[in-house]
């Protein structure tokens, strides 16, 4: 048991448990941020299939794109569980459009969801792992960060901004043993792959060398390297896993 305290929001999503187990195996102490009222977010459901795998994790409804409420619930975790150490960013929305027709609401609710987010979760507990001289914080972002995706201008803004933001917040921490990394998954099997048009899968599934998804484990395994006390030298860095989809 390291004991440290992970907070994972979007920890009850389909990559974001599989992150919650990894961290849970790796002996820190966890707790998954879920947005109320969505279908993944049922606490008492949530944490008793856990408890059937065989580990303990907590659930705390939050809306990570609201600053002040994500401020509440981020220092009630500090109250009641203890100071956060590890911080994973794996919220994410997609609200997919042509720019022709994508909506200023669908704009804001992507960037707020997927950006805004990580700079209050951040903002909340960067302070206190400078402090206490250790913070492992690991955002989750996308291939269509890196390269663009038709439809997705939103989203891969979304997810562009947030390695803008690991890099600064990683010059930030360096001194006081806070790592700041982000991670770029290519395509996962999950909801969010399967809601792409079986056609468009398809071809989706030929740009991947590797021939295959990606697996929520193959993340999830990462996510807990880097928070590894051992990982301290790797700060700044986006670190792709995406079956050779994107190579630069
Ligand atoms: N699935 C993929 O192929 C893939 C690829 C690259 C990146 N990603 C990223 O990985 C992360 C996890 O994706 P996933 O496939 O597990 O999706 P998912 O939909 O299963 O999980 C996303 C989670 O984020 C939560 N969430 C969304 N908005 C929120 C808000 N405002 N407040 C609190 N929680 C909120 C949802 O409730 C959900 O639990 C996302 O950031 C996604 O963009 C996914």
């Amino acid at each position: 048991m390291t004991g440290r305290v992970a907070v994972v929001t979007g920890g009850t999503g389909t990559i974001g448990t599989e992150i919650c187990k990894h961290l849970a195996a790796a002996g820190h102490r966890v707790v998954a941020l879920c947005l109320p009222g969505t279908p993944d977010c049922v606490p008492e459901d949530w944490e008793a299939a856990r408890k059937r795998e065989g580990y303990e994790a907590k659930v705390y409804g939050c809306d990570v794109a609201n600053f002040d409420e994500t401020a509440e619930v981020l220092s009630r975790i500090e109250t009641e569980i203890g100071p956060i150490d590890i911080l994973v960013n794996a919220a994410g929305i997609t609200r997919d459009a042509t720019l022709r027709k994508m909506t200023p609401e669908q704009w804001r609710q992507v960037i707020s969801a997927n950006l805004d987010s990580v700079f209050s979760t951040t903002h909340v507990v960067i302070g206190g792992m400078m402090d206490r001289g250790f913070g492992r914080i690991i955002n989750i972002s996308s291939v269509n960060g890196q390269k663009g995706q038709f439809g997705q201008a939103n989203y891969a803004a979304s997810k562009a901004g947030i390695h803008g933001f690991t890099m600064s917040a990683a010059r930030e921490g360096a001194r006081k043993g806070v790592t700041v990394n982000t991670i770029s998954p290519g395509y996962i099997e999950s909801p969010m792959i399967m809601a792409v048009p079986e056609e468009h899968r398809a071809k989706i599934l030929a740009e991947i060398p590797i021939g295959r998804f990606g697996k929520p484990s193959e993340i999830a395994r990462l996510v807990a390297f880097l928070a590894a006390e051992e990982s301290g030298f790797i700060t700044g860095a986006d670190i792709s896993i995406n079956g050779g989809q994107h190579i630069g």
